[in-house]
């Protein structure tokens, strides 16, 4: 297990800076998730990290030994790639020892932990087979168990699961999750799936354009985004956003999708944006009709029902899209026109350019 902790860690490509001045704390034995969308340098932070590229400026330290120029093999980390990279030409058994006798490991001990290993990953059926002959799920746990046998500090994933079909993806998201509790070791993952990141993480760490826009747990982040970004990349469906002008006065309302919305009489102070703000409701927020403090008409696009729940697609009367999570009564269909509404303590609001609005800060 291990700290792994960065301050100002930047990296350039020819001059070309990517990755701009990260500084994060990883405790021991946390399960710390990299996530945003392509390109923002998760993989990049995460090589740097495992040692596989260098680190133009800053400084890594694991377990509190700065590491920029100990090598990869010295790090006391072990890295899963997307593209699991085995050898075919091998047996289960012999990807997975390999590391350990080009190490010169001794026979005994090789065998005892490529055997923990595979009871762990359920693999003992299957050691003596080629990976050609084996299933993209079973493929991808020969990786992992490549790097468990290192019996690393810090496991590295780089979308581990990107390249399996849905239903093995989340059976091997729950497969990573009882192995981070059978292990207790500290694992980096990167990826750009938030529902990956929701349901493994400890602490998530939302990126883009190289830069950290948010740190927390799962929880923070989708209760308490500090941004637009962070609101609209957490949670699936996504945040709804309205625009709308506030009206100046002492109880502000919010002139938005075709309705006058009450708004708390903090956002009448506001400002900063000159009164134009951004609503933002959760799906599932939004079908409180009959408790709500504001209230909404849309019409109906699309409505998918999931059984116990439907998401219903439709637009305000000025044309803005909206989803609504809707729990009870019966479904809407295309056309409808629907009531939707929210409570105030579940709205958040924010300056259009992005940043978050609160009543405790001053404006
Ligand atoms: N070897 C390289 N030379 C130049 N630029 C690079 C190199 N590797 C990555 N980059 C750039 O650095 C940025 C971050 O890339 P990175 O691979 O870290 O993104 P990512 O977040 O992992 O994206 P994805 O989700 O697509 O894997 C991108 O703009 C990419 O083009
Ligand atoms: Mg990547």
């Amino acid at each position: 297990m291990a700290d792994v902790a960065l301050r100002n860690v930047r990296k350039s490509y020819s001059g070309v800076e990517t990755v701009h001045g990260i500084d994060l704390d990883i405790q021991h034995g946390e399960f710390c998730v990299f996530v945003g969308p392509s390109g923002c340098g998760k993989s990049t932070l995460l090589r740097m990290i495992a040692g596989l590229e260098s680190i133009t400026k800053g400084e890594l330290s694991i377990d509190g030994e700065v590491v920029n120029d100990v090598d990869a093999a010295d790090r006391g980390v072990a890295m899963v790639f997307q593209n699991y990279a085995l050898y075919p030409h091998m047996s289960v058994r012999e990807n997975m020892s390999f590391s350990l006798r080009m190490a010169g490991r001794n026979k005994a001990e090789i065998a005892a932990r490529v055997n923990e290993a595979a009871r762990i990953l359920q693999l003992d059926a299957l050691m003596d087979r080629k990976p050609s002959q084996l299933s993209g799920g079973q493929r991808q746990r020969v990786a992992i168990g490549r790097a468990i046998v290192r019996d690393p500090k810090v496991f590295l994933f780089d979308e581990p699961l990107s390249n399996l079909d849905a239903e093995l993806r989340v059976q091997m998201r729950v497969e990573i999750a009882k192995l981070h509790q059978a292990l207790g070791n500290t694992m980096i993952y990167v990826t750009h799936d938030q529902t990956e990141a929701m349901t493994l993480a400890d602490k998530i760490v939302v990126l883009r354009a190289g830069q950290i826009e948010q740190v927390g747990t799962p929880l923070e982040l989708y209760e308490n985004p500090s941004n637009l970004f962070v609101a609209g990349f957490i949670g699936s469906p996504k945040m709804n956003f309205l625009k709308g002008r506030l009206t100046r006065s002492d109880r502000p309302l919010l002139e938005c999708g075709g309705a006058f919305l009450p708004m708390p009489a903090w956002l009448a102070q506001s400002s900063q944006s000159g009164g134009e703000i951004v609503l933002g409701i959760r799906p599932e927020h939004f079908d409180r009709v009959p408790e709500a403090a504001a209230h909404l008409m849309i019409v109906v696009d699309v409505v998918e029902n999931l059984g116990g729940t439907s998401f219903v697609y439709g637009r305000t009367s000025t044309g803005e899209a909206v989803v609504v999570e809707k729990r009870e009564g019966p479904a809407p269909r295309a056309g409808d026109r629907l009531e939707v509404g929210f409570q105030l303590d579940d709205a958040r609001f924010f300056h259009p350019e992005g940043a978050r609005l609160r009543s405790d800060q001053p404006n």
